[in-house]
């Protein structure tokens, strides 16, 4: 059979829908919120099981570690020792940890956190010329997930590819206010580089080469995206997330968080930690690819978002990522007959592809993907 002759436009349909797009006319969270609602609409009213709960002292008490990276890349090469053992500790107890004197200009951090702020601060419709399909997920989105009737998060957020060069593409990015442009690639540029040290940081760190984790994610060719999440007021805190719980599919986050305003809740064993920021820190967690590299050594964390009512919060998290069609699996070095691979090998296309269709799901993805234990 001449199979030319047959071309056709393959489209991905899975039982959860169509990745072309939404399956349901799409809301805008600002435009709910902006329409002065009395009352919650049911798409975002969780479960009771699910709803935020009041903090409790012992939580309220607790923070994530904070370490400070000064030193750490001093010119000398002189490695702290203490501060590689904490951010090892935090990597395998927390999954979570802020990081101070990381060598990201403190100017250029609000620079980036305000324009994107500017951004949504436009009305809905000077917005809609960016929206998004499920397919990338590239633009102006509402939800996460493509299943018809699921219930939905109380944001709205903006996604985009600033590696590898071929899928950065100013034209998906927005062109308001005028300075957006230069100041997303500029802070781009610094989070892969500061990505790549805080890498090789985690491969010392389980006695491995520095630079091991960053060969399994392809060396030069990793990927890296940006989810600018925007979380207006809600009439109705206690009812509602702003980000269901999930843990991040990719290989590592680092998060801006709001100066202002509280919002990440981080699970520690039955707890949710709520993180209070430290001035111009970032917070850096695991995500699911590292903690399959690692063998489960360091734990990609479950966490969500909170909302309010009386104050919007913006966040810009950025996610390095393996480059996405080479099987990512445990390291060799980290495998042996006593502590067999937990995973099988999955390249993150296929990985993603599983997670998009479905939205956040709490740890299922990851968990789900665990090699069936050898008798
Ligand atoms: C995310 C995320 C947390 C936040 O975008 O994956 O977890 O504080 N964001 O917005
Ligand atoms: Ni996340």
């Amino acid at each position: 059979m001449n199979m030319n002759k047959n071309k056709v436009d393959v489209k991905i349909e899975t039982k959860k829908g169509s990745m072309d797009e939404w399956p349901e006319p799409v809301v805008r969270v600002q435009s709910l919120a902006e329409s002065n609602l009395s009352s919650l609409p049911d798409r975002y009213i969780k479960p009771a099981s699910l709803r935020p709960t009041p903090a409790q002292d012992a939580a309220a008490a607790t923070n994530i570690p904070i370490i400070d990276l000064e030193g750490l890349f001093s010119e000398e090469g002189t490695s702290d020792d203490v501060i590689m053992a904490r951010i090892s500790e935090a990597c395998r107890e927390w999954g979570f940890f802020q990081v101070v004197n990381h060598g990201v200009k403190p100017e250029l951090m609000d620079a980036a956190r305000e324009s994107w702020r500017e951004f949504f601060h436009m009305p809905v419709n000077a917005k809609e010329t960016y929206s998004n399909s499920p397919r990338t997920y590239e633009g102006y989105g509402s939800r996460l997930g493509v299943e018809k009737g699921a219930s939905l998060d109380w944001s709205d957020y903006y996604f985009l590819h600033l590696l590898p060069h071929r899928l950065k593409d100013f034209n998906k990015w927005p062109s308001f206010p005028p300075t957006i442009r230069e100041v997303i690639d500029e802070y781009g540029k610094e989070l892969v580089n500061l990505s790549g040290r805080i890498m090789r940081v985690l491969s010392t760190n389980l006695g491995l080469q520095e630079d091991k984790f960053q060969e399994a994610f392809g060396g030069e060719n990793i990927g890296a995206c940006l989810r600018v999440n925007y979380y207006p007021k809600c009439p109705r805190p206690e009812l509602a997330l702003g980000l269901s719980p999930h843990s991040d599919p990719g290989g590592m986050t680092v998060l801006l968080p709001d100066d202002q305003v509280f919002g990440l809740q981080v699970r520690k064993d039955d707890t949710w930690i709520t993180v209070k920021p430290h001035p111009h820190a970032f917070i850096v967690n695991i995500g699911d690819q590292i903690q399959i590299l690692s063998n489960s050594t360091y734990k990609s964390v479950e966490h969500r978002v909170i909302v309010n009512s009386d104050k919007e919060r913006v966040s810009l998290a950025f996610f390095y990522n393996p480059k996405s069609d080479i099987p990512i699996q445990p390291l060799q070095e980290l495998v042996s007959a006593r502590s067999p691979p937990l995973y099988p090998p999955m390249t993150f296309d296929q990985y993603r592809l599983f997670i998009r269709t479905q939205g956040p799901q709490g740890k299922s993805h990851v968990e789900s993907h665990i090699s069936p234990r050898p008798r």
